[in-house]
């Protein structure tokens, strides 16, 4: 037999116990479902990123399902990557590069790059950068509609020396006060470009069909 004051000990540390043991559960479920929120909330962000990307009626498949992975310098790349392809009626369609612009104003620029078949951009988003508000900002969509003069250029248009800014004798605006950030976009989809040009065959090799069809 326990005496008393043993007694109360025990059930008080059963109580303890119990109690933790539920906050512990309580903690890891709250983790575990808000973990698959943000999954989620991020899936949908990319979804979007790379439907604007691309005009929904040129294709037909869930782009975050067809992905490759890429680790090249030309695109700025310093480990693994992942480009999108997009396909139409089983046939490739596009790519969407992700390219690291190295040399902005403060650091590296994310880019999404959009490259149909022919070759034509799709379109160009900034996803990542740290450029100066007011200043080399201006590459978001949110803030200026720069970032769309790239839509429909190819590597021939412009020619070789327009992939510029204004400022160095080519065909894209600098923003008043800030050459470095557009330059440093500029020359990054102009590489994209040029990856594109060499890899093509690769890229838009035919899909088995099981990739066309997953
Ligand atoms: C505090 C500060 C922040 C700046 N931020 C940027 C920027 O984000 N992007 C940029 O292109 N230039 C920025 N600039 C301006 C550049 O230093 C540079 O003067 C400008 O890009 C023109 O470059 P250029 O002389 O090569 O034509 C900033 C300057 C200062 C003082």
């Amino acid at each position: 037999m326990l005496p008393e004051i043993s007694r109360s000990v025990v059930k008080n540390s059963l109580v303890l116990a119990l109690f933790a043991a539920v906050t512990v559960a309580v903690v890891a479920i709250t983790q575990q479902t808000t973990a698959t929120r943000i999954a989620e909330a991020q899936r949908q962000a990319q979804v979007r990123a790379l439907g604007e990307i691309l005009p929904t009626h040129s294709y037909d498949n869930a782009l975050l399902d067809n992905v490759i992975y890429l680790n090249e310098s030309l695109l700025g790349h310093r480990k693994e990557t992942p480009a999108y392809l997009a396909s139409l009626n089983g046939q490739p369609a596009a790519v969407i590069l992700q390219v690291n612009a190295p040399d902005g104003y403060s650091g590296t620029i994310q880019l999404l790059v959009g490259i149909m078949r022919d070759g034509t951009l799709s379109g160009v988003r900034v996803i990542q950068h740290k450029e100066t508000p007011g200043l080399g900002d201006q590459i978001e969509l949110a803030k200026s509609p720069w970032i769309k003069s790239f839509t429909g250029k190819s590597l021939s248009n412009p020619q070789e020396r327009g992939w510029a800014v204004k400022k160095d004798q080519g065909d894209f605006d600098q923003f008043a006060g800030a050459t470095i950030t557009p330059r440093a976009v500029v020359t990054a989809v102009h590489k994209a470009l040029q990856y594109f040009d060499h890899h093509h065959a690769e890229l838009f090799a035919p899909l088995t069909p099981a990739e066309a069809n997953p």
